[in-house]
Formats: C-alpha cells, sequence, structure tokens
C-alpha cells in the first residue's frame, strides 16, 4: 500500500528545491501578482481517498482549462456534432496561434487551443438561455455546491487585453464557423477562463473524467463513457498544446493546462489530481506542475502506459 501522504510530500519537497526556470503569466495584472513560489497539489482516488500537500486549498485562475468544461458542455448540448466544427488534432502550435486557420477554413484543430475553445463558446451561445449562468451550474453540479465563483478582475483584464483572441473570433467568422456576434462569443470565452478554483476544487471536478462520465457528488451520469473517451484522448493528445507530446511522454496521463499554472489530469478509473505552480515554461504551461507530475507517476508507477 503506497503511503501518498508521503509522496506527495516529497514531491513537494523536490519541486521546491529545484530554482525550475519559467515566468508567471504576466499579460494581465492579476496573474503577474502571483507569487511565483506557490505550489499545491491535490490527489482524489475514486473510492473518494484524497491527499493533498503545500497550497491545495488555495484559489487560483483556472484559465484554459476552462476548455474542457466547455467542452463537455457542447457534448451534452449537441453531441457528435461538435466534431462538424472542430477538428481531434493536435495542432504542435502554441495555443493562441492563427496559422493553420487560413489553411483549413476557419475549422480549428481541436477545442483545447483558443480558437477551438472559441467556436465551443459559440455552440454554447447559440445553445443555452443564459450561458453564464448554466457555465457556472454545471460547475456548481460538479462540486455539490455554489462556492465557486468568476473573477471579475480576471474577466475584465482578459476582455481589454484579448487582441489575439479578438481577430481569432473574427476570422472564423470570416469562414462562417460563428453564428454569433464575435464581442458575445469572446465575451463569453473570456468568462469561461475567469473562474478561480483551487487543487481540492479542480480534482474533485476532475472526477468527471475518472469516473468515466459521473458527476463526483451523488454519481449521477453527466455524460456518456463514450463521450468521456473522446474528451480524455482529445486531453492526451492535445491538452497542453505543442508540449502534448512532451506532457504524454514525461507523465503519460491525459491532462489539460492553463496560464494560471494550475494542470488538471486524470488515470480514468482510478483518479485525478491537480497541480499549481504559477511559473509557466515557454509553451505556457506550468513548469514544476509537469515536473510534479511527472515525478509522481515514475514513482508510482501508474500511468496509463
Ligand atoms: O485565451 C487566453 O489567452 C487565456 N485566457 C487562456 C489561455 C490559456 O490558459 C492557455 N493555457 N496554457
Amino acid at each position: 500500500m503506497e503511503d501518498y501522504n508521503r509522496i506527495l510530500d516529497d514531491i513537494l519537497h523536490t519541486v521546491n528545491s529545484v530554482d525550475t526556470p519559467g515566468k508567471v503569466a504576466s499579460y494581465i495584472p492579476e496573474l503577474a501578482k502571483i507569487d511565483p513560489f506557490k505550489f499545491g497539489v491535490s490527489l482524489q482516488f475514486v473510492n473518494g481517498e484524497t491527499y493533498n500537500a503545500g497550497d491545495y486549498d488555495e484559489r487560483f485562475s483556472i484559465q484554459s482549462i476552462s476548455k474542457v468544461f466547455t467542452l463537455s458542455m457542447a457534448i451534452q448540448c449537441i453531441g457528435d456534432k461538435v466534431w462538424e466544427r472542430v477538428d481531434v488534432e493536435p495542432s504542435g502550435d502554441p495555443f493562441n496561434s492563427l496559422i493553420q486557420l487560413e489553411h483549413e477554413e476557419g475549422i480549428p484543430r481541436n477545442p483545447f487551443i483558443n480558437s477551438g475553445a472559441i467556436v465551443i463558446c459559440d455552440i454554447l451561445l447559440s445553445e443555452l438561455e443564459n450561458p453564464e449562468e448554466e457555465y457556472l451550474k454545471f460547475i456548481h453540479d460538479l462540486q455539490g455546491t455554489d462556492k465557486i465563483q468568476y473573477n471579475e478582475e480576471v474577466y475584465q483584464s482578459e476582455k481589454s487585453m484579448g487582441y489575439r483572441n479578438i481577430a481569432m473570433a473574427n476570422f472564423i467568422k470570416s469562414f462562417e464557423n460563428i453564428d454569433n456576434d464575435p464581442q458575445d462569443v469572446l465575451d463569453f470565452y473570456f468568462y469561461t477562463c475567469s473562474i478561480d478554483m483551487s487543487c481540492v476544487e479542480l480534482a474533485w471536478c476532475f472526477q468527471l473524467f475518472a469516473t468515466h462520465g459521473k458527476c463526483a457528488p451523488d454519481g449521477t451520469l453527466f455524460l456518456e463513457r463514450n463521450q468521456i473517451k473522446r474528451i480524455n484522448a482529445l486531453m492526451l493528445t492535445c491538452g497542453f498544446y505543442d508540449e502534448s507530446g512532451e506532457f504524454a511522454f514525461r507523465v503519460g496521463l491525459p491532462g489539460k493546462s492553463g496560464v494560471g499554472g494550475g494542470i488538471a489530469a486524470v488515470y480514468p478509473g482510478e483518479f485525478s489530481i491537480a497541480v499549481w505552480s504559477p511559473k509557466l515554461n515557454e509553451k505556457g504551461n506550468s513548469a514544476k506542475g509537469m515536473h510534479a507530475l511527472e515525478l509522481f507517476t515514475t514513482h508510482t508507477e501508474v500511468s496509463i502506459f
């Protein structure tokens, strides 16, 4: 029987003893001011066992990890029709790249790069009466509480600095792969990125992807097993942009990162794990977070490969 408390404490000690290079996201002041030395981890098994270490209870901006939640909602709404609007291939390009969109006529490579997530937000805008409320409700239902909220300052800053996203939404609209007003789509996209969660809360939400589609608090089926298979496959192949191969190579779990420094990952049928460390590597993924997850799967030998 593994002593997971000790394993997480050892990982915390190891990652904190290395001077990992990297920089906190600085494109908005709310992220730039975060203490770069924060580190938290929460490991939650599907049987309910939970192990935490470091700053596991402190909330941070989930940013692009939201793309997994919006994709899940879009699949709930329109099922396989999602794939008529967004492809399922790794991009090999940075998360905010516009390059492939021209050749591929406004069909984003996958739902986890910004262009893909923007199209997913357009789908939700068309399908839902009150997208912002329903997005928060989706997260509250997963959590079993209504404590998680969006961060107004982050939301406003994202809106005022989102030049590439604005370009992207308008470019996709020119290929007719956005139905709504691009400004409304972007407002919703920025809102979805502006949610604050702790490692404990994030790992709890990611139980959805570890339990083949069940909502953690009461076991309600949120998504079909086959739909979760697809989301997990996309996390493995596309969850870390042009570092997805590296993450699979080093960690060996499906996962998703955000520029707030969070990473959430799952071992389907076994556990979810969330780490947070704000310093990002040059690909925009948490440098210590990746290191910590690599240490975890190497030490416990529990990767999916
Ligand atoms: O769209 C953006 O630029 C951000 N709000 C989210 C980007 C992000 O988290 C990319 N992840 N590593």
